[in-house]
């Protein structure tokens, strides 16, 4: 499934392989001027040229290289367009064999494995004709994260990295450290609406964005002293968040609230 909406000069396509009526996981893109952040998975390859009939696509972006984001680049850059990332996910994107053979099941079904591209480091900045984006490495949710500002129209493009005021889980291998230095640091910027590729916009953005540090901070304070009074990391979770939900279930433990508490503990032992 691909369907799209449109927020001024921004477009969205949101994304996801349907199984049974029933849609798995999806994610979003964006189109502005050309420029296409993310190419989505290869799971909806199929849909890819209708949905982008007469939208022309002159460069692509990817925010970070895991594979719902990267699946269709090759689609794009077959067609001329030439594809960009941060310096440490572009031998992932050349070379995706040796990382997509550890993909886990779900991961496989719901997204399928990308096909490699040609990818090359982006700059400081992305220009397309009308906007100028500036490139902001936003590592947390993976090393190789970046988050892209259009500063005149008030855009921040985020990838993975904010999803929401308060997200209780986290993959198995994301640092909430790094994301909270992250969230930091683009606090040192001005912008109006975040554009997510959990498939949510948001305004008010940078108040939201301090709301999330906040109650991530808090969250941090409340585990680290629990640790320190001999809680376990479980237990810790279960008195702040409680029981995991069908996500951690569904990834067998790859998204889950326990990796959430154990990510802020991880300079503790628990
Ligand atoms: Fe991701």
């Amino acid at each position: 499934m691909i369907t799209r909406s449109d927020y001024g000069e921004v477009s969205q396509f949101i994304m996801g392989k349907e199984v049974n009526g029933k849609v798995l996981y999806s994610m979003a893109v964006y189109w502005v001027d050309g420029l296409l952040i993310d190419s989505g998975p290869y799971s909806v390859a199929g849909e890819v040229a209708k949905a982008f009939q007469g939208i022309p696509v002159e460069k692509i972006v990817n925010t970070h290289h895991h594979e719902d984001h990267i699946g269709n680049n090759r689609f794009f850059q077959e067609k001329g367009a030439p594809v960009f990332a941060h310096e440490l996910a572009v031998p992932l994107i050349n070379h995706p064999s040796p990382w997509v053979s550890r993909l886990r099941d779900y991961q496989k079904l719901v997204w399928e494995i990308p096909p490699a591209s040609i990818c090359s480091p982006l700059g400081d900045w992305v220009e397309s004709s009308r906007y100028r984006f500036r490139v902001i490495h936003t590592p947390g949710h993976s090393p190789d994260h970046i988050s892209l500002l259009e500063e005149s129209s008030g855009w921040l493009f985020t990838g993975d990295l904010f999803l929401g005021e308060q997200v209780k889980i986290l993959r198995s291998d994301e640092d909430v450290h790094l994301s909270m230095a992250s969230l930091n640091k683009l606090l040192d910027y001005d912008f109006d609406t975040i554009f997510c590729c959990s498939g949510r916009v948001f305004d008010n953005a940078k108040q939201r964005m301090r709301d999330k540090l906040d109650w991530w901070k808090e969250l941090y304070q409340q585990a680290a002293g629990l640790a320190e009074m001999g809680y376990d990391a479980a237990a810790i979770r279960d008195k702040l968040l409680g029981e995991e939900n069908i996500i951690a279930q569904i990834t067998a433990g790859d998204i889950s609230r326990l990796n959430l508490i154990k990510s802020f503990l991880h300079y503790q032992q628990v």
